[in-house]
């Protein structure tokens, strides 16, 4: 496709960027540089127009918010904390597909006020005990939340949760689910609006990628 407008995409490396390469390739967009292999924080691409910014999974929905970034990828994770301040939330892209939940010790109980919760995700943790009407404590983590129960640290966690192979491998397991998680594309507002025909053309053809069978 053309692109009219000088385009900026946030994305973070690792799962997310392997996963969005065939997406983007799709709409003929192909980055010069592997992030894995290079230190940089700004991919040109084939394209003149279009960049890519290599940062934080955390961050990304930051950058489109104020618009350094026009277009974002993000773990609908990483949506349910920031709030979506200041960005559409217009494609699931399909990918990095997994489920928030509660996990803890087989039998845990999943009841009672002031259970400890361990998480990095505090806000969505915090509605889901609200939602079932129940005060819980939250303590905020920053990874290997399956952890803090083995340790005393919490009752529970809530976390993301694939295979289930990291649960299992420190003898924990699902207990509630929470919702599914999949990475969405997420546009700034003043974005969609300045550059609309080349926003709306890439989504349109990013749209389509995510339609095509495997
Ligand atoms: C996620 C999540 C779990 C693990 C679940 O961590 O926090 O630890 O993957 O996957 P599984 O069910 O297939 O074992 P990730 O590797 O994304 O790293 P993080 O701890 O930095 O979030």
């Amino acid at each position: 496709m053309k692109f009219s407008d000088p385009i900026t995409i946030a994305l973070s490396k690792g799962r997310i960027f392997k996963q969005t390469l065939p997406l983007l390739n799709h709409a003929g967009i192909q980055p010069l540089d592997d992030p894995d292999k290079s230190r940089k924080l700004i991919l040109q691409t084939n394209h003149s127009q279009v960049r890519l910014l290599i940062i934080r999974a955390t961050d990304v929905p930051t950058y489109v918010q104020w618009g350094a970034a026009d277009i974002g990828i993000a773990g609908k994770d990483v949506l349910l904390e920031h709030g979506g301040e200041g960005l559409y939330e217009p494609l699931d892209l399909r990918i990095a597909a997994c489920q928030l939940m509660v996990a803890g010790a087989e039998g845990a109980s999943l009841t009672g006020n002031r259970l400890r919760i361990a998480t990095k995700y505090v806000d969505a943790a915090r509605r889901h005990f609200a939602a079932k009407g129940q005060q819980v404590e939250i303590i905020k983590l920053y990874g290997s939340m399956e952890l803090a129960p083995l340790v005393g640290l919490s009752d529970l966690i809530v976390d993301l949760v694939e295979s289930g192979n990291t649960l299992k491998a420190n003898g924990l397991v699902p207990l509630e689910f929470i919702t599914d998680i999949s990475s969405r594309l997420v546009v700034n507002k003043a974005a969609w609006k300045m550059k609309h025909a080349t926003v709306t053309g890439l989504l349109e053809t990013l749209r389509e990628a995510v339609s095509l069978p495997e």
